[in-house]
């Protein structure tokens, strides 16, 4: 399959209605190239992302809540989609949680509900849209995964987060070895320390320079940062590209 100029298709993003979030920054950007967007989020403010993207940049764009990790609520909004967009080209998991608990304080629930909504999440929609894409011979799947995993934690989340984005890099892998011979494609991002609300509320300034001292960079990440990467991955050009982990980091991890 091959895309007409200006008509890339759907791209599903998933976690896009936090307003500081990586989702919407995406969001934005992909609608101002000219995608139609379907956005799944628990928050139902992703109804209110929807609409500002119809408003603001003339695309089609739909918002459904859903909980990722749900198989039910994700085929709702699915649903929707395919009845309401263009095909799905893209899909970009970015729905997530973080937890800064050390193992030693850590309980067996936080590492449940973290591996529910990163991993087990990722999968679920993976499951429901991977298909649809692998029958029309077309597709771009990017998975937020983090230095975390890389890194023996991150500069904010410890143990249970960095297995859970573990999950989604190995998943990744493998899901993309299946797919290949369907035109659909299969990355991991990794981004670490965005300046976005994930990391316990805003990094405010007195939070700032313990960050700081650990990014050879010398500045926090910005959405931007990650935005621009994955608008390339999901575009039709990065189609050589699969089974690989991108590093967005400001030099935190060099590898
Ligand atoms: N910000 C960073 O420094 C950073 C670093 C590494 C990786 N990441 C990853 O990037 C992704 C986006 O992070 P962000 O910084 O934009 O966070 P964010 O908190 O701004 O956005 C996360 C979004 O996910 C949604 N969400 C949470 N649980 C959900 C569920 N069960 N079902 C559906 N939606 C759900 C939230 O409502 C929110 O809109 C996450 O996967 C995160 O782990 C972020």
């Amino acid at each position: 399959m091959t895309l007409d100029a200006g008509h890339q298709g759907t791209a599903v993003i998933t976690g896009a209605a936090s307003r500081r979030g990586i989702g919407r920054a995406l969001a934005a950007r992909l609608a101002a190239a000219g995608w139609a967007l379907g956005l799944l989020d628990i928050d139902p403010e992703v109804e209110r992302a929807a609409e500002e993207l119809r408003t603001e940049h003339g695309v089609d764009a739909v918002g459904a809540v859903a909980d990722i990790a749900d198989p039910a609520s994700v085929d709702a909004g699915v649903s929707a989609f395919e009845a309401r967009l263009p095909p799905v080209t893209a899909l970009v998991n970015s729905a997530g949680v973080s937890s800064p608990v050390p193992f030693s304080d850590v309980d067996l629930a936080t590492w449940e509900r973290v591996m529910r909504i990163n991993a087990t999440g990722t999968f679920v929609v993976c499951k429901r849209v991977v298909p649809g894409m692998a029958d029309r011979r077309y597709g771009r799947v990017v998975s937020l995964g983090s230095t975390a995993m890389q890194n023996g934690g991150g500069t904010y989340s410890k143990s249970v987060y960095a297995a859970s984005k573990g999950a989604i890099e190995a998943f990744s892998r493998a899901l993309a070895l299946e797919v290949a011979p369907s035109g659909v494609t299969v990355n991991t991002v990794a981004p670490a320390t965005i300046d976005t609300d994930i990391m316990g509320g805003r990094i405010t300034d007195d939070r700032k320079p313990a960050f700081l001292s650990q990014l050879p960079v010398g500045r926090l990440g910005t959405t931007r940062d990650v935005a621009a990467l994955v608008e390339f991955l999901v575009g039709e050009d990065a189609g050589y590209i699969t089974g690989a982990t991108y590093n967005v980091n400001g030099g935190l991890r060099i590898g």
